[in-house]
């Protein structure tokens, strides 16, 4: 059993140090290939996307590649920015991931202000990953309340009908702990179980006036989004971009296309935002490169549902969780990272 357990352990933290090198290549690697990196700037474009990535990952996470595709496939120009916040999984201490949470929801509320004052023409689209998606559906809905073993500040919606809320495009999040089951935009075969804490009444109708640009994805098995469905197992938060981005990406495509049209019919000039989609790189300013941490992320998390369930009916975990293992996987991690 100790063996197994150990095997595996050592297996998964090898499979991020392979897997954090390359993109695409889905499972336990974030997202950090310079031609995503391009990407990232707050000049003002047509389209701009706001990211707010998984726990304890570099920017931006998981989402790269979808970030990569959706402004590839935009006949306009296109950039991202990274919600600042820090991220912390819970594993990180106790109490921890209530103010990481307030944070980036505070920040990107702020951010998405900022941006849409200064660049009024562009259109907005906000992604969110894990703790970022529960980030991203405080930041529309307004969020709060308490979930591993802390209480998150309460915020509230953001109003659909003015700046910035009404420059949204379009919005789709990712296996999210703070989520409610069964919404009209509910999508993924975990979409009818609430998530490791349910929304309020009052969050989901903040919500609601977002509905029709709004995707909220959550996988069957997932210990985060989904906790209690059966087996659960860690590859279920992992998996959404291998499954979900094409599909996502396309849908953005087409909500843009159909915007851009809708403004050349409005207008016969078609004044667009001079700014260019090829963006410098911001490879220098000292974001966090990638690394083996996303293992973390996600064991905590896990270790976080298991710990935040252990009053009800606690989740079996087919791949282990608890401390010792924990402990072990990141060991592992760290000292794979290191090599
Ligand atoms: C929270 O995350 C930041 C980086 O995003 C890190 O510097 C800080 O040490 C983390 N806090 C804890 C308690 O782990
Ligand atoms: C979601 O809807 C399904 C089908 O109606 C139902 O079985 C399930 O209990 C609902 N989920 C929650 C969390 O209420
Ligand atoms: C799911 O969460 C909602 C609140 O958002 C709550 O009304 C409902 O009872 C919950 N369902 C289950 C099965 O826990
Ligand atoms: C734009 O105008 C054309 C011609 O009037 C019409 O056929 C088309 O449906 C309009 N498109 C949109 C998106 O409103
Ligand atoms: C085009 O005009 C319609 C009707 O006035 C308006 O609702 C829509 O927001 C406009 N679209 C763009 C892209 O300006
Ligand atoms: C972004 O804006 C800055 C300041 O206006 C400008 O110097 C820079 O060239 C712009 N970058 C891109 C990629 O357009």
């Amino acid at each position: 059993m100790r063996h197994s357990l150990k095997a595996s352990a050592l297996l998964l933290g090898l499979s991020v140090f392979i897997n954090a090198q390359k993109c695409p290549d889905y499972g336990i690697r974030e997202c950090t290939a310079p031609e995503i990196l391009a990407l990232e700037t707050d000049n003002c474009t047509d389209y701009h996307i706001f990211v707010a990535r998984g726990s304890d990952s570099a920017y931006p996470g998981h989402q790269g590649d979808l970030i990569h595709l959706v402004c590839d496939g935009i006949d306009a120009s296109c950039n991202y920015e990274n919600i600042i916040y820090p991220a912390n999984s819970s594993w990180s201490g106790e109490g921890v991931w209530c103010p990481s949470a307030e944070k980036g929801t505070k920040n990107g509320r702020t951010q998405m202000q900022d941006y849409a004052e200064r660049c009024p023409d562009s259109k907005l689209i906000l992604f969110g990953y894990s703790q970022g998606a529960s980030v991203a559906l405080d930041i529309l809905g307004g969020g709060g309340g308490a979930i591993y073993d802390c209480e998150q500040d309460s915020n509230p919606a953001l109003d659909r009908s003015t700046v910035p809320g009404s420059h949204l495009l379009a919005a789709a999040v990712f296996g999210a702990p703070r989520r409610t089951a069964n919404q009209t935009y509910s999508h993924g075969d975990g979409a009818n179980y609430n998530g490791t804490a349910a929304r309020t009444e009052e969050q989901l109708a903040g919500l609601a006036p977002y509905s029709d640009v709004l995707r909220e994805y959550c996988n069957y098995g997932d210990p985060i989004c989904a906790p209690g469905t059966e087996p659960m197992v860690v590859e279920n938060h992992w998996s959404y971009f291998e499954k979900f981005q094409d599909e996502v990406a396309e849908w953005v495509i087409k909500i843009s296309k159909e915007d851009e049209d809708q403004g050349k019919n409005n207008s016969s000039s078609t004044s667009k935002s001079a700014t260019t989609a090829t963006a410098t790189s911001k490879l220098s300013t000292g974001k966090p490169t990638a690394s083996a941490t996303e293992t973390l992320d996600v064991q905590n998390n896990a270790a976080e549902t298991t710990s935040a369930d252990a009053t009800g009916t606690a989740p079996k975990m087919t791949w282990g969780a608890g401390g010792s293992l924990g402990a072990l996987v990141m060991g592992i991690a760290i000292a794979v990272s290191m090599l």
